[in-house]
C-alpha cells in the first residue's frame, strides 16, 4: 500500500461524474453465491452505499417450494434486495414466489445463468437455455401466476449454451412476457468465466428487448466503464466480483474517492464480527474471510508477503494479527 492510507489504484481512476455517464447509470450488487451473504449486503450496503439493489445469491427449493432454513436466515435485512430462485419448472418457482411475497419481496428474479456442472445437468440455471420449448413452458407457468398475484419477475440469463449467437432466440422468446428487467451476462455458458463479453451482441439485445435491460459482466474499473459505455448506452449495470475486489468501486465509478486502507480495515472488521456474532464459529469466519481476500489480493500488489499470511492463517488470532500488518485501524 502506498501511503498507509489510500490503496493503489490497480488502473483505476476516479474521473469526474461528468467524465462518462455513470452517473446516470444504477449500480446493482451481483449475487455470488459463498460470498455475498447477507452479513456481507447489509454491511457493504452500510459503509459503500452507491448500489441501488443487492441480488441475493440464488435459492435454490424443491418442487413444493421448501428451501433449507439457512436460506431464509440469508433473507431478513433492511436493505434493497432481490432474492434469487434456481429453479427448472414453474411449480418450485411459483411456490416459493408466494413465500417470498409474503416477506414482503416485490420482485423475484430467475436464474438462467448459472453454468455449474451440476447445475446445468439439472436443467437450472445456463441448463434452461438448452431446450427453448421447455423454458417457454416454465416461463409461461411462471408468468401466469406473477400476473394474477401481482409480483414483478426479473431474469439474470446468459446469452445462449454454446454461443451468444443464440440469443436472438432466446430474446425473442423472453419478449413473450412481462418482464421487470433482464439481466445480461454477456457470455455464453461454455465461456464460464473467461473470454470477452459480447458487447456487440449485448448492445443488439437492448435493442430489441422488450423490457429495461441491465449489462453484467467484467466491469472492476473506470476504465472497463468507459470501454463500456463508448460502445453502448446502458440505463443499469450489476457488478459482482469488481465489488468485491473493491468494495468502494460504486463510488469511484460516479466520481468518488478511492477506497482506502482505513475503510477497508473498518469494513472487513465489521464484517468479522458480525459472521461470529451470527453464530459462525471462528473457523469457519476465518474460511469466509479469507474468500474475500482472494478477490482482494490484487489490490495490494506489493505485499504478497502479508497477503499469503491472511491467506495461509489458520485461526483467528493469527487472522486478525496478519491483517493488522497489512492495514491500518480507523480513528
Ligand atoms: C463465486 C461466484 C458465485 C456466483 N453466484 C451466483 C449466483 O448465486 N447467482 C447468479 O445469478 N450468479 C452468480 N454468479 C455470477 C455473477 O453474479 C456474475 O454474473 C458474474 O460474476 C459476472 O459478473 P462480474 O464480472 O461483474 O463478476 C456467481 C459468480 C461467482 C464468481
Amino acid at each position: 500500500m502506498a501511503d498507509g492510507n489510500t490503496l493503489p489504484e490497480c488502473g483505476m481512476r476516479a474521473p469526474s461524474a461528468t467524465e462518462n455517464s455513470a452517473g446516470e447509470i444504477r449500480f446493482l450488487f451481483a449475487p455470488m453465491e459463498g460470498i455475498t451473504y447477507s452479513a456481507f449486503r447489509t454491511i457493504h450496503h452500510e459503509c459503500f452505499p452507491g448500489a441501488s439493489e443487492y441480488y441475493t445469491p440464488f435459492i435454490a427449493p424443491d418442487s413444493r417450494g421448501s428451501f433449507k432454513k439457512k436460506y431464509l436466515k440469508e433473507l431478513t435485512e433492511g436493505i434493497p434486495s432481490v432474492p434469487q430462485l434456481l429453479v427448472n419448472n414453474a411449480a418450485a418457482f411459483n411456490a416459493t414466489a408466494v413465500k417470498l411475497c409474503e416477506l414482503g419481496f416485490r420482485e423475484i428474479n430467475l436464474n438462467a445463468g448459472c453454468p455449474s456442472g451440476t447445475v446445468y445437468a439439472k436443467h437450472k440455471g445456463a441448463g434452461m437455455l438448452r431446450d427453448h420449448d421447455s423454458l417457454y413452458r416454465i416461463l409461461e407457468g411462471i408468468f401466469d401466476q406473477a400476473e394474477r398475484l401481482g409480483y414483478h419477475v426479473s431474469i439474470k440469463t446468459r446469452m445462449g449454451d454454446h454461443s451468444t449467437a443464440e440469443f436472438g432466440e432466446i430474446l425473442a422468446l423472453y419478449n413473450q412476457f412481462p418482464l421487470s428487467r433482464l439481466i445480461v451476462h454477456a457470455r455464453c455458458r461454455d465461456d464460464l468465466y473467461q473470454g470477452i463479453p459480447d458487447i456487440e451482441g449485448f448492445r443488439k439485445a437492448q435493442e430489441e428487448s422488450r423490457c429495461p435491460v441491465v449489462y453484467n459482466g467484467d466491469i472492476s474499473s473506470t476504465a472497463d466503464l468507459d470501454r463500456l459505455l463508448k460502445n453502448v448506452k446502458v440505463h443499469a449495470v450489476m457488478i459482482g466480483r469488481g465489488a468485491v475486489t473493491d468494495p468502494a468501486l460504486f463510488r469511484t465509478l460516479t466520481g468518488g474517492s478511492s477506497l482506502t486502507g482505513e475503510e477497508l480495515r473498518a469494513f472487513l472488521d465489521r464484517l468479522t464480527e458480525a459472521y461470529l456474532a451470527g453464530g459462525l464459529s471462528p473457523a469457519f469466519a476465518v474460511e469466509r474471510m479469507k474468500t474475500l481476500w482472494a478477490y482482494m489480493r490484487v489490490l495490494f500488489p506489493e505485499d504478497g508477503k502479508q497477503i499469503k499470511m491472511i491467506l495461509k492463517s489458520r485461526d483467528i488470532e493469527e487472522y486478525r494479527a496478519a491483517v493488522s500488518g497489512l492495514l491500518p485501524t480507523a480513528g
